[in-house]
């Protein structure tokens, strides 16, 4: 099993050292390795297994760090950056000549924020340079929000130490938003910060376009996606699916105040109250949903705090949508 460690000083000498390091944020845990050592950079695609055309975000301690790797910030985005750095925001800037094309994937544009979990708070600071950190999990699989989930990601050998910060409270990754227009700004990935939040500080409109020559990975259509099939069922049809037969196969997310609605007792369920609570255990319960034959998740509310566990489990259920049509 790979090694978990709470030496951020390895991890440090490690990451210096060209190695790929997993570090925990308040979001998802990340695969880091140094933003200015290429081969390390190229070492993080092969283990994700992650085509290079999809670029990385680049994790630094405080704007002024994030000034080396930019060439130029509208005033908006320094507004957001003082109110939401450290934290869950990463803003789409023009970068400079110090990011390499592999990070960026050959465009102008570099992604950039300041993670707000203690642990990496403080090893960016002992680097004293930026790191690269993808989400800690193979292409296209879910998340990881734990040492354990690493462990189970990956396997012996790929890289050597896991950066021990316990279980990311957020859950969910960071709101990206492209920042490179002068006047507005679009939203590429929700995430904990709502559209609101961000234009009452941003002080000009948010203006989210379809625009297919940005490339987000985890726009594509299936992502953050178990082994298994996840089907979203509405509340009220949840009882036609789950029958005596196939009780023990399926494990329900709900909320917290519908679980009696559901067959027996017996049955497997994982509950909430908000939409913050979901996303912090989203991915947790997906992975232990992978041992059911099926995940039914219950339709969560249309409303705008969760707007991005819908994101996720749109993308999570995609493959099987065509299950729950009739
Ligand atoms: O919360 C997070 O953001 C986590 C933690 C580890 O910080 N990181 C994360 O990284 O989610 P990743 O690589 O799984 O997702 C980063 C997304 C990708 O969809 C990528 O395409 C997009 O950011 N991205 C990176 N650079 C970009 C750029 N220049 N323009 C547009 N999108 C970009
Ligand atoms: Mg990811």
């Amino acid at each position: 099993m790979l090694a978990v460690i709470k030496d951020t000083k390895l991890a440090v000498i490690s990451l210096l050292d060209g190695q790929v390091v997993a570090i925990p944020t308040e979001t998802v845990y990340g695969l880091a390795a140094d933003a200015n050592n290429i081969p390390a950079i190229k070492q993080i695609f092969h283990i994700k297994q992650r085509p290079i055309d999809h670029p990385l975000i680049v994790h630094v301690y405080d704007l002024a760090m994030a000034r080396q790797y930019i060439k130029s910030i509208p005033d908006y985005a320094v507004r957001l950056i003082e109110q939401f750095w450290p934290g869950p925001l990463t803003l789409v800037l023009p970068k400079s000549d110090r990011v390499s094309d592999l990070i960026t994937a050959g465009q102008s544009t570099v992604a950039i924020r300041a993670p707000a979990h203690p642990v990496t708070r403080s090893l960016l600071q002992q680097l004293d340079r930026a790191v690269v950190a993808p989400s800690a999990n193979k292409y296209g699989h879910i998340s990881t929000t734990s040492p354990e989930h690493i462990q189970d990601e990956f396997s012996d050998g790929e890289f050597d130490y896991i950066l021990d910060g316990g279980t990311t409270p957020v859950g969910i990754e960071s709101t990206i938003i492209d920042a490179s227009h002068a006047d507005y700004f679009s939203i590429l990935r929700p995430g904990s910060l709502t559209e609101q939040e961000l234009v009452q500080v941003a002080g000009v409109p948010c203006i989210n376009k379809q625009d297919n020559t940005i490339r987000v990975s985890g726009a594509k259509d299936s992502h953050y996606a178990p082994n298994n099939p996840v089907l979203i069922i509405e509340s009220n049809k949840i009882n036609n699916v789950i029958t005596e037969q196939n009780l023990d196969n399926i494990l329900l997310i709900c909320y917290a105040q519908n679980k009696n609605n559901y067959l027996s007792q017996d049955l497997s369920q994982k509950n909430y109250t908000s939409a913050s609570e979901l996303a912090s255990n989203l991915y947790s319960w997906l992975r232990e949903g992978e041992k059911y034959k099926y995940i039914i998740i219950e339709q969560p509310p249309q409303t705008i705090d969760y707007l991005a566990v819908w994101d996720r489990i749109n993308r999570a259920s995609f493959k099987y949508r065509d299950m729950v049509k009739s």
